[in-house]
């Protein structure tokens, strides 16, 4: 059956829906999103689609994870009633012309680097809200940029669609879950847990009562550097919803950051509170 009919069977039934929409290669970190939508909604729909319109040249599309069989059998122990896999022509047909652009929330992190990232996220995310209607949507907090720009545009063009995030999950040593730690080979895993200890000592200094912006990343480049496989991309503290730099810690603020391991870009975050 058509998703769109399905969806409308179990609205006629009063039932809520929710959607969490994921690239597919499943880890730990999607299976909390999706028993947060099973917790708030009655009915929950896993899409699985690697959007190409979100990959910038050279970046890896080609190779992105994928383990479709074993990503049905985690989403059906689970408990998803639904896993929508819409074909590439599904979601792009042909003569399809259109791009969300999301201003302002998108200069700055990721989007300075990743100049088409966040059209071609907030464009399929629309496409698939517009197909799934579902009542609520659920997004993960390592994507703190992305889940500003999902946000701002179900806002901005009245998509009626709740949005809720889901926590960032990590392994044992603190390195966040992402499809992307399965690229790092033996030697640079065991170093990107640095990212998080890094965030973690900038945690540290502000609960003894640093605020100010340039020792805070300071001590997080310090920690950085010790890995030697490691290349700071970016690093910022900015507002959690403008997304625009600050100065000074006087309200919580995100300090996010990019960092290659050879060819693996990873991200990561932390709330930091005054
Ligand atoms: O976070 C992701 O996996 C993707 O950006 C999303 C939200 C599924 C859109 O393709």
């Amino acid at each position: 059956m058509q998703v769109g009919k399905l969806v409308e069977q179990w609205r006629r039934a009063r039932m809520k829906v929710g959607l969490v929409p994921t690239m597919g290669a499943l880890h730990q970190g999607h299976l909390s999103l999706v028993s947060l939508a099973l917790g708030e909604a009655d009915r929950v729909i896993v899409s699985i689609f690697v959007n190409p319109s979100q990959f910038g040249r050279g970046e890896d599309l080609s190779s992105y994870p994928s383990n479709f069989d074993e990503d049905l059998k985690k989403l059906d122990e689970a408990g998803v009633h639904c896993v929508f896999f819409p074909s590439v022509d599904e979601i792009y047909p042909e003569g399809f012309s259109t791009s969300i652009h999301v201003s302002g929330l998108t200069d700055t992190l990721c989007g300075k680097y990743r100049p088409e990232h966040f059209d071609g996220v907030a464009t399929v995310c629309s496409i698939l809200m517009s197909i799934v209607r579902p009542d609520i949507a659920v997004f993960g907090r390592k994507d703190a940029q992305q889940l500003a720009v999902i946000r701002r545009m179900v806002d901005d063009l009245r998509l009626g669609v709740e949005i809720h995030a889901g926590d960032i999950i990590r392994e044992p040593d603190g390195l966040a879950m992402s499809s992307r730690n399965s690229y790092l080979d033996p030697d640079e895993r065991r170093q990107a847990p640095v990212i998080h200890s890094g965030l973690s000592r900038a945690a540290v200094l502000v609960s003894k009562g640093e605020r100010d912006t340039e020792r805070i990343c300071g001590a997080v480049r310090e920690a950085i550097a010790e890995a030697s496989l490691a290349t700071l991309q970016y690093l910022e503290l900015v507002d959690p919803d403008s997304m625009k730099p600050v100065s000074k810690l006087t309200t919580p603020a995100l300090l996010a950051v990019a960092v290659y391991f050879g060819h693996t870009r990873l991200i990561d975050n932390v709330i930091l509170k005054p």
